[in-house]
């Protein structure tokens, strides 16, 4: 894992300067080259705020962001942008192409990318999010999730070094999700993608390296998915988890670390046999 890519400082921000209340307090973070980060808390919480802080879509009045060691100011605020993308929380109203595919490629001709450069960009980001086959088609006109994939893959066609999903995963069917973390995943090894995953999903925050959790515009605690769902046992924890809860419960001795599905069922299996 590499050296932070994107610094955060006592970030503190308020919607309405009039008001009291700060939506976001003394929010401070690293995030490394490479690390997927997941963020959790309640409704309301100050994720979505946090993410429009970071690609500057809004402004701090307190704190300070860096990325790929360069501070987000309103000077610099189009260079940084290029390393960062956002994926908002509802991909409606996000479209702007007629087709998919001119969708896509909307962000490469923003950055006056040539049309033969951007093609096979356009063509890969659309297979990562296994859309393809609907390249022509109206994207006003595609499911919720499909919708959630295009815009993915317009962020993905740009090749930034750091994604920001903000529940961008919440209407892809399960398979769907899957294959697209699985995705994700690659990319985090192969090209050293940071990512950022705000998400209500536990599965989905325990593949991360580390999960933030914030409360009330505050950076609550993080940690590693195993330490965080041992420590909050008010979270619904992935269905490895809760297994190994009720096998503890019935008087087996379960691993204490946390462990993928696939680690289970190995672990599973040996013991069935030892029985
Ligand atoms: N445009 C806005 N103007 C004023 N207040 C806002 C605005 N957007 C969000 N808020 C308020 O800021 C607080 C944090 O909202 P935010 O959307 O960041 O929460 P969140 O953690 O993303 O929640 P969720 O899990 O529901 O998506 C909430 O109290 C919300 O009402
Ligand atoms: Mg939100």
């Amino acid at each position: 894992m590499g050296k932070p890519i994107l610094e955060v400082e006592e970030l503190t921000f308020k919607y309405d300067k009039r008001l009291e209340e700060e939506t976001l307090s003394a929010v401070s973070f690293t995030v490394n080259k490479g690390e997927w980060l997941a963020i959790i808390g309640d409704n309301g919480s100050g994720k979505s705020t946090l993410a429009k802080l970071l690609v500057g879509l809004l402004e701090p009045q307190k704190g300070r962001i860096c990325i790929a060691g360069t501070e987000l100011t309103d000077d610099s605020k189009w260079e940084v942008r290029r390393h960062i993308g956002l994926v908002f929380q509802n991909p409606d109203n996000q479209f702007i192409g007629t087709t998919v595919q001119d969708d896509v490629a909307f962000g490469l001709e923003n950055v006056n990318m040539s049309y033969e450069e951007m093609v096979p960009r356009v063509n890969e980001a659309l297979r990562m999010v296994e859309m393809s086959a609907f390249c022509e088609h109206d994207p006003s006109r595609l499911s919720g999730g499909q919708k959630q994939r295009v815009a993915i893959a317009g962020i993905l066609a740009l090749k930034p070094s750091i994604i920001v999903l903000d529940e961008s995963l919440v209407m892809l069917d399960p398979k769907s999700r899957r294959e697209l973390l699985s995705t994700l995943n690659q990319l985090k090894h192969k090209e050293s993608l940071t990512i950022i995953s705000i998400t209500h999903d536990m599965n989905e925050a325990a593949v991360s390296d580390r999960i933030m959790m914030m409360k009330s515009g505050r950076v609550l605690k993080s940690g590693p998915p195993a330490q965080i769902f041992i420590e909050e046992q008010q979270l619904e924890p992935p269905f490895v988890e809760r297994l190994k809860r009720e096998l503890e419960n019935k008087g087996k001795e379960v691993p204490k670390a946390y462990t993928t599905e696939e680690e289970m069922v190995k672990w599973l299996c040996k013991s069935c046999l030892m029985v």
